[in-house]
């Protein structure tokens, strides 16, 4: 009897002190969060600032904290054990894709994967019929491949917008708010970037279906093996139509050393370099490695040598004709000039005491200027045929993906600028990470391209470049800073948070 009486006693202190937590807002514990009422159910200012305060303290724990442990794990997602790789539609993409649907549903989002493997998260916001405001990045990566590249943009997306639905602003967000994780960036598997978001954008060929990996299976087929409908109509349907979109913002690390030498986390991007990529097929006649004179053979196997030398002399003499227009921009990394790069190269049969019967190799061209790369390509075809003819082998050289250079748009990068620079100074103030100079955030170009590229097809794009140690990407030495993550994550919550009603922010 007597102990029951203790038991309702303690009963009706725990509701009297979580009434008291409601009240006055006071942080009993972290997952008094999820208590809070909605933002706008108070008109009280007073409570929306000590809101605000408490919200604040839990934010870094999700933008920072729980940005690094998610990057951490699906960091470890790979279909090798060695290291990491995730290609489109392998079983660890597929295990990626599972593991970023529930972090998004996670951050309040209806959620569901689409034909081409992108996995999506929207939340209606306050006019379900607005434009949606996109945000992304690719969940694919390269061949021993950091962990950062495209991860980064998809966790600090979701991080952000998870910190807006804590804190209960979510709902009153004026627009829906999209997080698209791209199946298929870096297009290692089948030579041609951008399948995910290209679907999205509507640029995508309708041959795309038949072009075959290494290993003989096409796109269609690796759909299909993974129960995706595989047909033209199902990815033509994937398309967005311009109006149901607002713009399309990403985040994605430098893979530059700009920013670190700079002394500075975050920066924004005004243009995105643009690409070419050739492939390009040698044939000669296979013969025995001992037997057939060197004046009797057509092997392809010199030629592509020269060939990838020429490529290289090339690119080097266009570069520097026109890094001297543009040597002052090249000191901000505007320039970029021109960079040519063979990055793979297959013989067949490929045995050691066999004269090739034919070898191809990739050629990747990328300028910010459109003209110098169109210059620098049409130059590389004559070079490569004229070495074929001298040495009677028979050349064929395809352009797999050409991407012309894409300017960010002018107001959306501006509105980033802003959030970065909160964001840059907001840090400083949180973890007293001091800034190196007054420059908040630099504006770069990107020689890399991205799922923007794709995307500014469709829409208006911005990007957030985020600062990563010696500039190193596509390799396991990738890093990004805790703090540069939790910078991330920041700008993008303040870049939402400025569009939503004045009422609401502080
Ligand atoms: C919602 O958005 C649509 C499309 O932009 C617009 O026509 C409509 O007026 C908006 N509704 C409200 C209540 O603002
Ligand atoms: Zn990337």
């Amino acid at each position: 009897m007597e102990f029951s009486r203790v038991l309702i006693q303690f009963a009706l202190w725990v509701a009297i002190l979580h009434q008291l937590n409601q009240v006055i807002g006071f942080p009993l514990h972290a997952a008094a969060l999820d208590d809070i009422p909605a933002y706008s159910d108070s008109t009280d200012r007073e409570w929306r600032l000590q809101v605000d305060a408490h919200v604040k303290e839990n934010l870094a724990s999700i933008l920072r904290d729980e940005a690094v442990n998610r990057l951490d794990k699906l960091g470890k997602v790979s279909d090798s054990q060695e290291f990491l790789q995730r290609t489109f539609m392998s079983p660890a993409a597929l295990r990626a894709g599972q593991l970023i649907r529930t972090w998004m549903a996670d951050a309040g989002l209806f959620t569901w994967i689409d034909d081409m493997g992108n996995v999506h998260g929207r939340f209606d916001g306050m006019n379900s019929s607005a434009p949606a405001l996109l945000i992304g990045s690719h969940m694919d990566t390269v061949i021993d491949a950091g962990r950062y590249d495209g991860a980064l943009g998809i966790i600090s997306a979701i991080a952000a917008v998870k910190a807006l639905q804590k804190s209960g602003k979510l709902r009153e967000y004026p627009r829906p708010i999209e997080i698209i994780a791209f199946s298929d960036e870096e297009g290692v598997r089948f030579q041609s970037t951008f399948l995910g978001s290209g679907a999205i954008a509507g640029t995508l060929s309708p041959n795309l279906l038949q072009v075959k990996d290494k290993r003989g299976v096409t796109v269609q087929q690796a759909l299909q093996k993974l129960s995706f409908p595989g047909t033209k109509e199902s990815i033509v349907h994937l398309k967005y139509e311009p109006e149901s979109v607002w713009g399309y913002v990403e985040v994605h690390i430098e893979q530059g050393p700009v920013l670190e030498a700079k002394g500075l986390p975050l920066g924004v991007v005004d243009a995105i370099a643009g690409q070419t990529r050739l492939r390009v097929s040698m044939k000669g006649s296979a013969g025995h490695a001992g037997t057939v004179p060197m004046a009797m053979r057509k092997d392809p196997m010199p030629a592509a040598a020269q060939a990838i030398v020429a490529i290289e002399e090339l690119c080097i003499r266009l570069s520097q004709s026109v890094g001297q227009v543009t040597a002052l921009q090249a000191t901000e990394n505007k320039g970029g000039a021109l960079v040519c790069t063979v990055g793979e190269i297959a013989s067949w049969p490929g045995a050691s005491n066999v004269i090739p019967g034919e070898v191809t190799f990739s050629v990747d061209v990328r300028a910010k200027d459109d003209s110098v790369r169109e210059l620098a390509v049409g130059n590389m075809e004559v070079i490569i045929h004229e070495i074929c003819r001298n040495r009677a082998i028979s050349c064929t050289i395809e352009r797999k993906n050409e991407a012309k250079t894409v300017d960010c748009d002018h107001e959306l990068t501006e509105r980033l600028t802003e959030s970065a620079t909160a964001a840059t100074s907001e840090l400083s103030t949180l973890a007293g990470v001091p800034t190196a100079n007054q420059e908040a955030v630099p504006t770069i170009s990107s020689g890399a391209g991205h799922d923007a590229l794709a995307m500014a097809q469709l829409t208006k794009v911005g990007i957030i470049f985020v600062r990563c140690t010696g500039g190193i990407s596509h390799s396991p030495e990738e890093h990004v800073l805790d703090d540069d993550i939790w910078a991330a994550g920041l700008a993008l919550h303040s870049f939402l948070e400025a569009d939503l009603p004045k009422s609401l922010s502080a």
